[in-house]
C-alpha cells in the first residue's frame, strides 16, 4: 500500500500539487472517502471515471471549502437552499443547483445541474483550500461496490489506480451525504444519507421523496446495484435471525443478537442499538463480512427513522443486486 500516506500539512500540500497537475487523490471526508480531481479540469475528471470503472452517465459531486465558491459553480442559490447551507454546511448534505457554464460536462454528465457539498472534515477542507480549486469527487470505490470508510478500503479496492491516498482515519458519519434538489417550489430528496430527513424538514418543511430505486435513475446513485458487497445479502425482517441460516452464512445484526449459533462470522452495528453508531459502522462491517468468503450475508433490518432510513436504503440496494444476479 505504497501510496497510502498519513494526512498532515506536508502530505496535504503534496496532494494539492498532484490535484493542480491533473492527478487523482483519495481523501477522507466525514461521510466516506472520496476520489478527487480538479473539478474544472475535464481530463483529470475523466481519470476518476477510468479508475472507478464508472459509467460516464453518473455525475460527480463538487466539493468546496467556502460558501462563496458556489458563485463559480451555480447561477443562483434559491432561498431555501441558502437556509439549508446556513444550517448544515459544512456537513453531510449535498445540494443540486443549476450549473454555470464553467462546470465541465464530464462533471455533471451533461446535466444542466451540478451537485455541491462542503465536507465537515479538516483534511478535506485543507485539501480544497490548498488546491485552490473545487474538487470533484465520487466515493473512492469501484462502481457499484461498498463505499470506503477507511484508507485501507481504498487501497484494497483501487490501489495503484490513484496517485495518492490520504489517510485521515475512520469516517465519523460513515454513510454518503444526503442529496436534495430545490426545484422552484419543490424540495426533493434524491438520496437519503448521513443527514436525517427529519433535520432537513425542520428547516424547510416537507421534502418530496424521490429516492426510491428507479430503472432509469434521476440521480444515478438510485441504480439498484449501488452500494453492494460481492457476497449476496438477504434482509431479515421481524428480527428472524435464527431461522435464516443456510450454508456458510454471516450475520450483520443491528444489536447484539440473542442467539448466534450457526453463523460463520458476525458483525454487530451497535451494542446499544444507536442508529448513528450503526450508520458509522455499516460499510466497514460489510467490508469485513465481504472479505470472509461467505455464501450469504444475513442482515437484520433497522428502524426506519433518522439515519435508519439511509441504512435500510443501502441494505435494500445490496439485496436487490443479489436478486438481479
Ligand atoms: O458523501 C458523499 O456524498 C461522498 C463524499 C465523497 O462526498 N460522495 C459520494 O459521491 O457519495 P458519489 O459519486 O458516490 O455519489 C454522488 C451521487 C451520485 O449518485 C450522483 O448521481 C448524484 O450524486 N449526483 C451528482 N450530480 C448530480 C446532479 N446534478 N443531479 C442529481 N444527482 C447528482
Ligand atoms: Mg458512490
Amino acid at each position: 500500500m505504497a501510496n497510502v500516506i498519513k494526512a498532515d500539512a506536508e502530505s496535504i500540500e503534496r496532494a494539492a500539487g498532484l490535484l493542480r497537475a491533473g492527478g487523482i487523490v483519495a481523501f477522507p471526508t466525514e461521510t466516506v472517502y472520496g476520489l478527487g480531481a480538479d473539478a474544472l479540469n475535464p481530463v483529470a475528471c475523466a481519470r476518476i471515471f477510468e479508475a472507478k470503472n464508472r459509467p460516464s452517465f453518473d455525475p460527480l459531486i463538487v466539493h468546496i471549502a467556502r460558501t462563496r465558491e458556489l458563485e463559480n459553480l451555480t447561477e443562483t442559490v434559491p432561498k431555501r437552499a441558502r437556509s439549508l447551507i446556513e444550517s448544515f454546511w459544512p456537513g453531510p448534505l449535498t445540494l443540486v443547483f443549476e450549473k454555470k457554464y464553467t462546470v465541465p460536462d464530464i462533471v455533471t454528465a451533461g446535466l444542466p445541474t451540478v451537485a455541491v457539498r462542503m465536507p465537515a472534515h479538516i483534511v478535506a477542507l485543507a485539501l480544497i483550500e490548498r488546491t485552490g480549486r473545487p474538487i470533484a469527487a465520487p466515493s473512492a470505490n469501484p462502481f457499484g461496490y461498498i463505499s470506503p470508510t477507511r484508507a485501507d478500503h481504498v487501497a484494497l479496492q483501487l490501489g495503484d489506480a490513484v496517485d495518492m491516498i490520504l489517510d485521515g482515519g475512520d469516517c465519523a458519519v460513515g454513510l454518503e451525504s444526503t442529496i436534495i434538489r430545490i426545484d422552484g417550489e419543490r424540495a426533493v430528496l434524491l438520496r437519503p444519507g448521513g443527514l436525517a430527513l427529519e433535520e432537513i424538514e425542520k428547516i424547510i418543511g416537507e421534502v418530496e421523496d424521490a429516492s426510491g430505486p428507479s430503472p432509469s435513475p434521476k440521480a444515478p446513485g438510485q441504480s439498484l446495484s449501488h452500494y453492494s458487497p460481492r457476497t449476496p445479502v438477504r434482509i431479515v425482517r421481524n428480527n428472524d435471525i435464527a431461522g435464516r441460516i443456510s450454508g456458510n452464512a454471516g450475520l450483520l445484526s443491528f444489536r447484539p443478537p440473542p442467539d448466534t449459533a450457526g453463523y460463520a462470522h458476525i458483525e454487530v452495528l451497535s451494542a446499544s442499538g444507536d442508529l448513528r453508531e450503526a450508520a458509522a459502522r455499516l460499510f466497514s462491517c460489510l467490508h469485513e463480512l465481504d472479505s470472509r468468503g461467505l455464501d450469504i450475508i444475513i442482515a437484520e433490518s433497522v428502524p426506519e427513522t433518522g439515519l435508519g432510513r439511509a441504512i435500510m436504503n443501502r441494505l435494500r440496494r445490496a439485496e436487490s443486486h443479489y436478486n438481479k444476479c
